[in-house]
């Protein structure tokens, strides 16, 4: 998969590409990318890339020029094209991994108070929120996205890592322990030191099922459960109503 980020700041950016997970997807060649700075599409003497709303307003918006210059350089008509908005629709993970099937990605960041609607009418495929709350860049809520995505490329992250990760199948996750066995007196559970898989898989479905309960009852109401579970959290159920 290759990535375009469309961004005033690609300092921001840079460092997410080349850390960590993300720097070894790059490496082996499964992801590249392209930070693309629009203000070096900006002719007048001062770059200028914003200016003040129409219809007044507090705030800076977005030229569409530089933008959109900088959207053609990298053939963002051929290509899928989002733009992180906190009035987007809300980023799932069944959407970041309907994403993690293209082959190319554009993400445009806006900044202060956004980008001028003509960008979104003329390139964006997408405008997409990480969350019902607003923050000032988009090169950060852009990452977010990215991130999602880039590890559910094909051979980015083993797929048994992904397989009983939170939402992988509407539930989510069960509690992780590692070394050392006790830590502040208290002891990692005794089911995962006994080397039984099935009461080690059986004692996660069961914490899976409560913490989803407890934290994103939701969730359970979304997804249609197979027979283990729902017995599982039948059992939950009753055993919470006798206490
Ligand atoms: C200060 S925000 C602009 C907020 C905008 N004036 C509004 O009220 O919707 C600046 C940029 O941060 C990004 N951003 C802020 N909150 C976001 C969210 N919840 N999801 C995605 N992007 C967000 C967007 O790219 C946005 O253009």
């Amino acid at each position: 998969m290759n990535i375009d980020v469309i961004t005033l700041f690609p300092e921001i950016v840079q460092g997410f590409f080349t850390n960590s997970i993300m720097k070894r997807a790059v490496d082996s060649g499964k992801i590249s990318y392209n930070l693309i700075d629009f203000r070096n599409f900006a002719t007048d003497k001062h770059h200028k890339c914003d200016d003040s709303p129409y219809g007044g307003g507090a705030g800076m918006v977005l030229k569409p020029k530089p933008l959109c210059d900088a959207l053609e350089s990298v053939g963002a008509k051929e290509k899928r094209v989002i733009f992180a908005s906190p009035s987007g629709k809300k980023l799932t993970q069944s959407l970041s991994e309907e994403l993690s099937k293209e082959d190319n990605l554009v993400f445009i960041c806006g900044h202060y108070e956004g980008i001028d609607q003509r960008v979104i009418d003329l390139y964006v495929d997408d405008e997409i929120s990480i969350g019902d709350y607003v923050i000032s860049s988009g090169e950060v809520s852009s990452l977010v996205i990215i991130d999602s995505v880039y590890r559910l490329v094909d051979g980015v992250i083993s797929s048994e890592s992904l397989e009983e990760e939170s939402f992988s199948d509407g539930l989510l996750e069960y509690p992780q322990y590692t070394r050392p066995e006790i830590y502040e007196d208290m002891r990692v559970p005794s089911v995962l030191l006994n080397g039984n898989h099935k009461d080690i898989k059986d004692w996660r479905l069961e914490k899976r099922l409560r913490k989803t309960l407890s934290n994103r009852p939701d969730l359970l109401e979304e997804k249609s459960l197979d027979l283990k579970s729902q017995k599982t959290l039948q059992k939950i159920r009753n055993t919470a109503k006798r206490t």
